[in-house]
């Protein structure tokens, strides 16, 4: 089966990549290189033997699709390509709007037209908005996302659920990503955030690898065990695995299927922070600051869907995702260096 992977190149784009190849599939990866990486496709082929056929172009571009779905017969599409920074979007929501919304509506446009109904698309547990009781479980109504970001995540789900209800052949299913942080255990690919990272983990890993002085601690003055936030934070090669699994089993779900990706557990910035350090053996300083805005106390995910309906479920520990976080940093500490090409199909 050959599966196109938008944003193939990016974070978890990338290591869903190497999961595909490792499982048997080609796998042809649509990138217009705004965020992701050519070395990282070429290290993923290193690690798993296999070719990638690599599209350079934008999910926006419908010739450029065209073509593609011309040159590839495309069984499925996972769908990652888009823009996740919560604080652009709010500095440039309309930039949020063209690329994530429209972006996928194009997309779609060109999918309908190559008679390909199978998609897998990346959404976010910042969905649910604000205000529910923890653990957040796929039967809750979606909130209002505090960010044009999660709005542009939020208003994808209900385009795709309107189209599939217009054609009966689409099969469709909406994965709301909680925390992704780690990298592949060889630590040749990771996570490598363009400017200083938005993220926590990431700017843990800068901090450790001397690229950054100190982490700043948003707020200590939350309702939760130690007084700093709390997220579902899920190992990388845990969410890869989870896409496999959601994607085969379309095959048997017309219609939208929706599915949390988390572990079901939470765990607070200073918990991380006290996990990173056991794994690089090294202090993690930092300061506490007022809260950033935005920010909610708590949100952690109920998996049980994603478990019943999948057989799928977070495997791997906060310290292990500390460690595979640490082994990419510590051996990749400018992220990926070299910008190198590789075979384009
Ligand atoms: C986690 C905790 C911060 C940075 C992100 C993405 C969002 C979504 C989910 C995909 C919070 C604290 C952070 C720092 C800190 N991803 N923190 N110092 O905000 O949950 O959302 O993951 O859909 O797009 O933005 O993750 O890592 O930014 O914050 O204290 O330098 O760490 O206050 O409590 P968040 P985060």
């Amino acid at each position: 089966m050959r599966i196109l992977v938008t944003g193939g190149a990016g974070y978890i784009g990338s290591h869903t990549v190497l999961a595909l190849l490792n499982s048997g599939y080609e796998v042809v990866v649509l990138d217009n290189f705004s965020n992701g990486s050519w070395e990282a496709l070429l290290r993923v082929e290193g690690l798993t033997g296999k070719r990638i056929t690599l599209v350079e172009g934008d999910i926006g571009d419908r010739g450029c699709l065209d073509h593609l779905f011309a040159e590839n017969a495309i069984d499925s599409v996972l769908h990652f390509a888009g823009l996740k920074a919560v604080g652009d979007s709010m500095a440039d929501p309309l930039t949020y709007y063209v690329n994530n919304l429209a972006g996928t509506l194009t997309l779609c446009q060109a999918m309908s037209c190559a008679d390909v109904h199978e998609l897998v698309f990346s959404s976010s547990a910042t969905i649910y908005g604000d205000g529910h009781p923890m653990p957040l479980h796929e039967g809750l109504p979606s909130g209002r996302p505090a960010s044009p970001y999660g709005r542009s995540k939020l208003m994808v789900e209900e385009v795709l659920r309107d189209l599939a209800g217009s054609d009966n052949r689409w099969r469709i299913a909406l994965l709301r990503y909680f925390n992704p942080v780690g990298a592949h255990p060889s630590g040749e690919i990771g996570e490598d955030p363009q400017g200083a990272p938005n993220n926590l983990v990431p700017f843990i890993a800068q901090v450790a690898v001397g690229r950054r002085d100190e982490l700043v601690v948003y707020g200590n003055d939350y309702s939760t065990p130690d007084g700093t936030g709390v997220r579902d934070y899920i190992h990388v090669m845990d969410l890869a695995e989870g896409h496999l699994r959601a994607m085969v089993a379309l095959s048997e779900r017309p219609g939208v299927s929706v599915w949390n990706l988390g572990t079901g557990r939470g765990h607070s910035v200073l918990e991380v922070i006290a996990a990173f350090e056991r794994a690089a053996k090294r202090r993690i300083p930092y300061r506490i600051e007022a809260r950033r805005p935005g920010d909610i106390a708590a949100y952690w995910a109920d998996s049980a869907k994603a478990q019943a309906e999948l057989g799928w479920w977070a495997r791997r520990s906060l310290d292990e995702m500390m460690a595979d976080t640490w082994h990419w940093q510590q051996g990749n500490p400018c992220g990926y260096q070299r910008k190198l090409g590789i075979a384009t199909g």
